[in-house]
């Protein structure tokens, strides 16, 4: 209870001093509301604590005191609300500083991808064939015995399957899934799918997998191989192709040698080699200081070949009496590390960034 309008006068300069005193370190909205709840609360503020006090006075009194309390809520409304844009300000300064943008800086240049050598290889060697009017064809990577070994004359038991050391497929259902020693499983697919008319000029990209390891053998290789079937393919057609082929690919000045070899899959069948790139013929250790440098296997394609084709479609779509033709095979990371000078296959599925930048690709 307020005695005398003096001693309400005393309590209000109390009150004010203690409102400037919570007002100083309220540092955001929450502590300027709890300030307000303390001060000007309808129920429990100081404020109206005061007014209620103000019973035991003398009607002139009240009357002055009522005054007087009102110009004080006044004084603390205004107070707060100036604190409360000030505190807003500082907080918008704080936030512009924060968010500045200085369009002056350079940008942040993305890093760019560019071509794996093997893919832009194996591109440069499918635009040789595109633009010879051959057509690209895709086989599958998971594979049966038949169409990567057997339907390529190499029965259950013939030696030329120990070359290739093969991963085989352990799944429930057919038991002879592997993955596919080589492209040449992309020939058989072929003329089963395309039994109408004899003719095919086809390469055949993509993966292989052999139980390989080291520098020049990877278990996951890549091929291209190709398949020419129609009346009247010779020998000199295989020879023309193969020559034009590794013309392109190096360059004219580097002559081509063909070998007797064995494949089969082919008779006769041959391998081709090309003059070093490296030593020019001399010579050197990319070479083994033989001069050469082996690109491919290729030969023509054994009349057993359409034979056993023939046999899976149930009728002769490729007689061997009227149609002939000539396949070859050749290992795309080879010829990429010929192009490119690489010693390693393994460099070429490090995904090291380190090598992979030198090439423009
Ligand atoms: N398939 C052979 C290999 O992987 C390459 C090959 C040789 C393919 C002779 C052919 C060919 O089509 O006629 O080593």
């Amino acid at each position: 209870m307020a005695d005398s309008l003096e001693d309400l006068k005393a309590r209000v300069r109390a009150l004010k001093a203690d409102f400037e005193a919570a007002l100083g370190p309220a540092g955001d909205a929450t502590g300027l509301q709890s300030v307000r709840d303390r001060f000007l609360g309808r129920k429990a503020g100081a404020v109206t604590a005061l007014l209620k006090s103000l019973g035991g006075l003398a009607d002139d009194a009240r009357r002055e005191a009522g005054r007087e309390l009102n110009e004080l809520k006044d004084d603390l409304e205004a107070k707060l609300e100036a604190a409360k844009t000030s505190l807003e300000a500082k907080a918008g300064a704080l936030r512009l500083e924060r968010e500045s943008l200085d369009v002056t800086l350079p940008g942040r240049v993305p890093a760019r991808g560019r071509r794996h050598p093997l893919v832009s290889t194996r591109e440069a060697l499918e635009d040789v064939f595109l633009s010879m009017g051959y057509e690209v064809y895709d086989g599958p990577e998971v594979e049966d015995d038949f169409h990567c070994f057997e339907a390529l004359n190499m029965p259950p038991d013939h030696p030329a399957r120990d070359m290739q050391d093969t991963f085989y497929v352990d799944v429930p259902g057919p038991s002879d899934l592997l993955l596919r020693t080589h492209t040449s499983s992309g020939q058989i697919r072929y003329m089963l799918e395309n039994a109408h008319p004899p003719e095919v000029r086809i390469i055949c990209p993509g993966k292989v997998y052999r139980r390989d390891n080291d520098i020049t053998h990877s278990p996951m290789f890549q091929q291209i191989e190709g398949l020419v079937v129609g009346r009247g393919i010779s020998v000199s057609d295989l020879k023309g192709t193969i020559e034009a082929f590794l013309h392109r690919l190096f360059g004219e000045k580097y002559p081509v040698r063909f070998r007797c070899s064995y494949f089969p899959y082919t008779e006769p069948s041959v391998e081709a080699d090309l003059s070093c790139i490296v030593c020019d013929g001399k010579g050197c250790r990319v070479c083994k200081q033989t001069g050469w440098i082996e690109i491919l296997g290729s030969g023509m394609v054994d009349p057993a070949v359409f034979e056993k084709v023939n046999e899976h479609l149930g009728r002769v779509v490729y007689d061997p009496e009227e149609v002939t033709g000539f396949a070859f095979g050749l290992g795309i990371d080879r010829v990429a590390m010929i192009r490119h000078g690489i010693d390693d296959i393994r460099l070429f599925y490090g995904g090291d960034l380190r090598f992979l930048e030198q090439f423009r690709g």
